[in-house]
């Protein structure tokens, strides 16, 4: 029995060290295979000799009896958190407050983690018992749910008795994974990952939480005194030392006011990149001394503070939802809200995309919703908060008629149309379409004119548009306009005559010809003439055209009036034809993919270099891909690079790619 006894603390301690190499030092020290086969070693001695089960065993990981409730607990010391701050001036005024009280204070400034917060107790070293917050003063006790936790040491480097408080989070790698699966099982998606871990631990199967791959950073211990501890850093050191996960190689230290917003600036820029989300930087007097000077108010420390970075998801109300029509027919639903602040600049609309959407999000008029940048760019309305309403909010309704023509609309699947091609709205939505940048790139030309001059009557069709010479002295005259800026307008659509075709087949509005497809049909036929004689089985057999597109493709050109439009367009002076910008196929074959904020070139720019050199530019990493060129602040397909050995190209050596 004694030698059971000791092969299973044996076999514990090369799980938990092989696990902190792992999860915590990121630096594996055995196979995988290895640890499965100590492991599966322990569970059958566990099995058969449960008496001897340890309560730090690293078999508790896996979960263990669902719980009914969760019990509660009061937390010794209370769980506060600190006033929050959004810019320098606050920061300045932070410092002046702390130099009130100390001398020569100096701070330590870590990343503020995007989780929820937990306390840790150990008893001579074990994991005795996990807490969340809850009011500060009484938590919920997750013990079963925390052992899950990898980064959670089962027993510490050390037999002591502390207590750890830190950030329980989901990383966005386990993020991506969980709503991935949820997605396939058709569960609802979480938002974000500070609501997945918040739901992760608060679920009463522990066998749950242990496969959404939670972890724990630690960042404070209530009573550094008893350790001999002197400064916030030294507790950081004296946390890793016992096997924590902790942000010692992030953290800083600063003195000054200036050297905070510094630090506040640099982890902004890495923020991306980092493997977990962050909100802010968590200031702290260093000195525990200072610490103890300045004391708690009735609600907060005032030994520290957090920065909040500016807020990429925020809440605000929903006042209307405005339907649209695109240049397709498709009805979109738009949802109109108070304006906010959202990543750097303010925001009031949002897309909807469609019913089936609104009626799964359960958007009504007056709810409170919350908005994010999807991409950091596009606003999207990520969350209904349903637990604010107060029952006056207005159910979501589909339209029955287009908004602008009042046709009957059609539906197609998730989508509604509006099916008739001299709606108005449709018809300006076109000519935008037509004149955008991507399209025929006429400059001067945005939304706003081409929609007043449609209501104007000066441009009804396409072939207006190269008929505009003719109303020039009208056109002058309109408010807001004047000889120069109309010079400039009629000399860029002058120009655009001079497009190669696969711009005007794009700018066409064809349904399913986007500008990669345009390119492939101009690149094969080389002139209009070609496509339009061309049969629906030949353009079905070309590479990369499906028979979706050569149906609709043969459908465009076999309308009388598209043809009627492209010979009155021909006449005006419009080019039909391929004109080959490739200079040289000294990149034929070669596939790349940019990433990142590049100095010297836009994405746009390059994209149109390394084509004209004949290699292709695609958005996704694969084994296939030739190179990925990197920039400033690179994004996951970096990493994806990485990972499948593609050759990585830095800015400095685009010279030579093109050259
Ligand atoms: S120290 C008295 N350090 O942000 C507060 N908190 O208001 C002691 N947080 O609710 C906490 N990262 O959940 C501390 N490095 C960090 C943190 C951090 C995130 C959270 C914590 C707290 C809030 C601060």
């Amino acid at each position: 029995m004694n030698d059971i006894k000791l092969r299973m603390d044996e076999l514990i301690d090369i799980i938990n060290k092989a696990s902190l190499e792992y999860y915590v030092n990121d630096n594996p020290s055995i196979s995988d295979q290895e640890y499965d086969d100590f492991y599966s070693e322990l569970l059958k001695l566990e099995e058969k000799y449960p008496e001897l089960k340890r309560l730090d065993s690293p078999t508790h990981r896996v979960g263990g009896e669902a719980l009914s409730s969760f019990s509660k607990v009061t937390h010794e010391k209370p769980m506060l958190s600190f006033d929050d701050i959004f810019n320098e001036d606050e920061v300045v005024l932070f410092d002046e407050r702390i130099r009130k009280t100390c001398s020569n204070p100096s701070y330590t400034l870590e990343p503020k983690m995007d989780g929820l917060s937990g306390s840790l107790i150990y008893k001579q070293g074990i994991l005795q018992r996990a807490a969340t917050r809850g009011d500060g003063v009484i938590g919920e006790d997750i013990t079963t749910n925390v052992k899950t936790i990898k980064s959670v040491p089962l027993m510490l480097n050390k037999p002591i008795d502390i207590e750890v408080r830190g950030e329980i989070f989901m990383s966005k790698k386990s993020f991506e994974n969980c709503n991935k699966k949820r997605e396939k099982n058709g569960e609802k998606l979480f938002a974000n990952p500070r609501n997945a871990a918040a739901g992760s631990v608060r679920q009463l199967d522990s066998k749950i939480t242990a496969k959404r791959n939670l972890d724990f950073m630690a960042y404070f211990i209530p009573n550094p005194e008893d350790y001999g501890i002197k400064t916030q850093k030294e507790s950081i050191e004296f946390l890793s030392e016992l096997g924590f996960m902790t942000n010692s190689k992030l953290n800083g230290l600063a003195r000054t006011p200036n050297e905070i917003i510094t630090y506040i600036e640099d982890l902004s820029a890495k923020r991306q990149s980092l493997p977990y989300e962050i909100d802010g930087v968590v200031l702290k007097v260093n000195n525990l001394s200072d610490e103890e000077k300045l004391g708690t108010t009735q609600r907060v420390p005032r030994w520290g503070i957090a920065y909040k970075f500016p807020a990429l998801e925020v809440l605000t109300t929903l006042r209307n939802i405005k339907f649209t029509v695109g240049r397709t027919g498709k009805i979109t639903p738009n949802a109109l809200f108070d304006p906010v602040h959202v990543a750097g600049s303010v925001v009031s609309k949002a897309t909807l995309h469609n019913e089936d959407y609104c009626l799964e999000k359960d958007v009504r008029v007056g709810d409170v919703v919350s908005i994010r940048k999807a991409g950091d760019v596009i606003p999207e309305v990520v969350e209904v908060k349903k637990e604010r309403r107060k029952g006056d909010e207005l159910p979501f309704k589909m339209i029955e008629v287009c908004p602008m023509c009042n046709t009957l609309l059609i539906k197609k699947d998730a989508m509604h149309f509006c099916p008739n091609d001299n709606c108005d709205s449709r018809k300006i939505e076109g000519l935008i379409h037509f004149a955008s940048r991507d399209t025929m790139n006429i400059d001067g030309l945005g939304e706003r004119i081409v929609e007043d001059f449609y209501n104007l009557g000066f441009i009804k069709a396409i072939p207006d548009l190269y008929k505009l010479e003719n109303h020039k002295e009208d056109l002058i005259e309109l408010e807001g306009f004047g000889e120069k800026s109309i010079n400039n307008l009629l000399d860029s659509i002058e120009n655009s005559k001079k497009n190669s075709l696969e711009k005007i087949l794009f700018a066409l509005g064809i349904r399913h010809v986007g500008k990669k497809t345009a390119k492939i049909l101009a690149k094969y036929y080389k002139n209009i003439g070609n496509i339009i004689n061309a049969s629906e089985e030949e353009l079905s057999n070309i590479n990369d055209i499906g028979a979706i597109i050569a149906s609709s493709v043969k459908m465009y050109f076999s309308d009388l009036n598209n043809l009627k439009m492209i010979d009155e367009l021909k006449k005006l002076g419009v080019n039909f034809d391929y004109i080959s910008t490739i200079q040289d196929n000294k990149l034929d074959g070669n596939t790349y993919v940019l990433t990142g904020t590049l100095e010297k070139y836009k994405r746009d720019e390059l994209t149109i270099m390394l084509e004209n050199l004949g290699a292709k530019v695609t958005s996704s990493v694969t084994k296939k891909t030739t190179g990925v060129i990197v920039g400033d602040k690179p994004g996951s397909k970096y990493d994806k690079a990485i990972k499948l050995g593609i050759p990585i190209i830095k800015e400095e050596k685009i010279e030579s790619l093109i050259r």
